[in-house]
C-alpha cells in the first residue's frame, strides 16, 4: 500500500497523523474516542465464535467494514454472504495465529484492500490446569495462541500502522491475568503477559497517532468457558461483552473491563497483601 493511500481512512476521510508528542490534559481520554464506525475498516482475529464474533456483528451493525479471521470460519459463510449483498461488507480470512507465514500473508491480504482502523486480537485458548497435573504441551499451547500468536500479528501489523500514522490496536486479555488463580496455571500467565504488553505498546505508540486498548472481560458465556464445571459469578453474554467493548472504545478508555460488578471487586483484591489474597481466593473458590 502506498503511503499516500495509507494516509486516507477506510471511510475515505483523510486522517491527520499526530506524529508530534501528544500532551493530554489531565482527565482527558487516554485514546481518541471511537464512536462513528460508519465506513471504518476493522480486522478481528479470533472471531469465529464468542466475544470476537459478537463484536464483529456489533461493529458491522454500526456500519464498519469487517474482516474476520480464525481457523474455522465455515459457520460464518452464510452470514457473510448475506452481508455482502448489502453495502457494508464482511470479509472472511482463514488464519492460524500459530503459523507466522499465514499471519504475514493475511496481513498482506488485509492491507491490499485498504487501511485498517481497528485491529482486535481476540484469539484465545483455555484449559483449566493445576500444578498437580502439569501438562507442558498444553502450557505451551496457551503461550502459542494467547501470547506468541499476538506477537506474530504485531510483527506483521505494526509496520502498517506506523506507516498509516493512525488506527487502534485492541488486545483481549482477561481478569485471570491480574493475579494468580486456581485452574489458571496455563492461562493466567499468558494473559498477564498480554496486559503488560498492552501497557508498553500504549506508551510506545501514543505519540504515533495509534491508539491501544486492553480488554479485560470477567466471565462470558462462550465455547471457551463452556467447560467450566462451577457456577461462574456475574456471567454475561457475548453480546453484552461486545456492547461494553464498543462503549469503552467510544469513551477512549485504555482499560476496558466488565462487568463492573465483578471486575471492581477483583481490582480491589489486586491490592491485597498475599496472605490475605490467598486466604480469600481459597475461601471463595474452595480450591
Ligand atoms: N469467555 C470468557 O469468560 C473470557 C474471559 C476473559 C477473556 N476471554 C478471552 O476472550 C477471547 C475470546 O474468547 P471467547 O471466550 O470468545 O472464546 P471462543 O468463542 O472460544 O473464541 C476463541 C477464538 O479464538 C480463535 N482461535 C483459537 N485458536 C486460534 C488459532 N490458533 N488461530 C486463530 N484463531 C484461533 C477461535 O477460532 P478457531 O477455533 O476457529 O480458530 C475463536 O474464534 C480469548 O482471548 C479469551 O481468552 C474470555
Amino acid at each position: 500500500m502506498s503511503l499516500q493511500a495509507a494516509k486516507v481512512g477506510a471511510s475515505g476521510v483523510p486522517k491527520v497523523s499526530t506524529a508530534a508528542p501528544v500532551r493530554r490534559r489531565w482527565g482527558a481520554p487516554l485514546n481518541q474516542p471511537m464512536r462513528n464506525w460508519q465506513g471504518r475498516r476493522v480486522w478481528l482475529i479470533g472471531a469465529s465464535s464468542g466475544i470476537g464474533l459478537a463484536c464483529a456483528k456489533a461493529l458491522h451493525a454500526a456500519g464498519a467494514k469487517v474482516v474476520i479471521s480464525a481457523r474455522d470460519l465455515g459457520l460464518l459463510s452464510e452470514w457473510a454472504e448475506a452481508c455482502n449483498q448489502q453495502e457494508v461488507t464482511v470479509e472472511l480470512l482463514t488464519l492460524d495465529v500459530t503459523d507466522a507465514l499465514q499471519v504475514k500473508y493475511a496481513m498482506r491480504q488485509v492491507a491490499a484492500n485498504g487501511p485498517v482502523d481497528l485491529l482486535l486480537y481476540c484469539a484465545g485458548h483455555y484449559r483449566a490446569q493445576r500444578a498437580t497435573a502439569f501438562d507442558l504441551n498444553d502450557m505451551l499451547r496457551h503461550q502459542e495462541v494467547n501470547y506468541s500468536g499476538l506477537l506474530r500479528v504485531l510483527d506483521a501489523a505494526l509496520p502498517l500502522f506506523l506507516q498509516q500514522g493512525f488506527g487502534h490496536i485492541s488486545l483481549v486479555s482477561s481478569v485471570a491475568g491480574w493475579r494468580g488463580l486456581p485452574n489458571g496455571l496455563a492461562y493466567g500467565p499468558t494473559k498477564a503477559a498480554v496486559t503488560h504488553l498492552a501497557e508498553t505498546l500504549y506508551m510506545d505508540l501514543q505519540d504515533k497517532g495509534i491508539g491501544v486498548s486492553l480488554i479485560n472481560p470477567g466471565f462470558v458465556a462462550t465455547p471457551l468457558t463452556a467447560q467450566n464445571n462451577f457456577q461462574m459469578p456475574a456471567l454475561i453474554s457475548p453480546e453484552q461483552a461486545a456492547s461494553d467493548m464498543l462503549a469503552g472504545w467510544a469513551e477512549g478508555l485504555f482499560d476496558i473491563h466488565f462487568p463492573k460488578r465483578f471486575t471492581l471487586w477483583l481490582k480491589l483484591m489486586r491490592l491485597l497483601p498475599y496472605r490475605l489474597y490467598f486466604a480469600l481466593v481459597r475461601r471463595f473458590t474452595g480450591l
